[in-house]
């Protein structure tokens, strides 16, 4: 380890964020009630621009009615290239009460963005008397955004998440796709005939992670359009998994479950973390620094290793 420790992350679960347009009303009982981890409670892009001031004051009333549990609150206000954004934070922070959790602020390209929406809620904050810090949460979307991604995940303290926006980054990257997420079917080698398709997201969410971990913030993944298609959301969320992603946007109710299963680790791999905690174990008090479990290397290292699956199954488990 550096000198410099690396941060933890929020202890909290982010398994899936489910997704809602603020000018939807009927759906927010419905995702109050869902298995989501993180609601994220939508004014940006899936509300028309002739309904942003309905979707502010749905949302407000819904954070202030509804029994959300022991849900993260989150909302999603407009990016700061639009008219709307300013309204939307002082709006929230006005008038929502202190049950709301997080602001999810899109489209970030530069520390500067998030310096300007903290600013706004600060001064807010302490007008109002609000007692709860608000937490952030940003969309990494753009050429911009992944460029400056390091200085982004270091720009505030109240910054808690950072999630890839597929659909949008792939338009401001120029990329010749569609597709929101997901295996890309002109992104493959070539061996003799036989094509080896590969992952167009890699580098993004790897950039991410990295991120994200040296500045102690929960790296998530975006949303995967096509939501009938379960195997396709499931290995797309087990790469992001594999990675060092703690979660995934669901778009629509039939991911929930899919996003759960996926980041919460397997019965067998907690079983297998906890046994080599205890070959471990067994190794230190016997003075060695590595021993052999399965007839395979465990080492200090692997210490660490199973013990990010037994923390993730501890949380989610109590
Ligand atoms: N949260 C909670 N419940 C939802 C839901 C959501 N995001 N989306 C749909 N449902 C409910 C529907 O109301 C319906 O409930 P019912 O069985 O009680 O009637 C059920 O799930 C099945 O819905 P379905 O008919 O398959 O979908 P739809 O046509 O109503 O809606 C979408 C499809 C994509 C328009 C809708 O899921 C949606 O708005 N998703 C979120 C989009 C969004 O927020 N995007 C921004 C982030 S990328
Ligand atoms: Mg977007």
């Amino acid at each position: 380890m550096s000198f410099r420790i690396q941060p933890s992350a929020p202890a909290r679960p982010n398994r899936c964020q489910l997704f809602g347009p603020g000018s939807n009303t009927k759906l927010f009982a419905k995702m109050a009630a869902s298995a989501a981890d993180v609601i994220n409670l939508d004014l940006e892009d899936s509300v028309a621009p002739s309904d942003k001031d309905i979707a502010r004051q749905n949302v407000i009333e819904a954070i202030n009615t509804i029994d959300w549990g022991t849900k993260t609150l989150s909302v999603r206000i407009n990016s700061l290239d639009t008219p709307y954004w300013y309204r939307d934070v002082v709006d929230l922070l006005e008038q929502a009460g202190e049950r709301l959790d997080q602001i999810m602020i899109p489209k970030v390209g530069c520390a500067a963005d998030v310096y300007a929406v903290d600013a706004l809620v600060t001064a807010i904050e302490a007008a109002k008397g609000r007692t709860k810090r608000i937490a952030f949460e940003v969309i990494i979307e753009s050429a911009a955004g992944l460029t400056h991604v390091e200085e982004i995940a270091a720009s505030s303290p109240r910054l808690q998440a950072m999630s890839l926006g597929a659909a949008d980054f792939a338009a401001s990257m120029g990329m010749q796709t569609t597709g929101i997420g997901g295996t890309q079917d002109n992104y493959y080698m070539l061996q003799g005939e036989q094509k080896h398709w590969s992952d167009p997201w890699h580098w993004a969410q790897a950039a991410i992670v990295a991120a994200c971990r040296t500045h102690g913030i929960l790296p998530v993944d975006g949303p995967f359009g096509d939501f009938s298609d379960d195997e396709g959301f499931r290995a797309q969320a087990r790469r992001s998994a594999t990675l060092g992603m703690v979660g995934k946007w669901a778009i629509h109710p039939k991911q929930i479950g899919l996003a759960n299963e996926v980041f919460t680790p397997s019965a067998a791999a907690v079983a297998e973390a906890r046994e080599i905690l205890a070959a471990m174990q067994t190794a230190t008090e016997n003075g060695e620094g590595a021993t052999v479990y399965k007839g395979r290397l465990v080492d200090i290292a692997s210490i660490k290793q199973a013990e990010v699956i037994v923390r993730q199954s501890e949380m989610f488990n109590g």
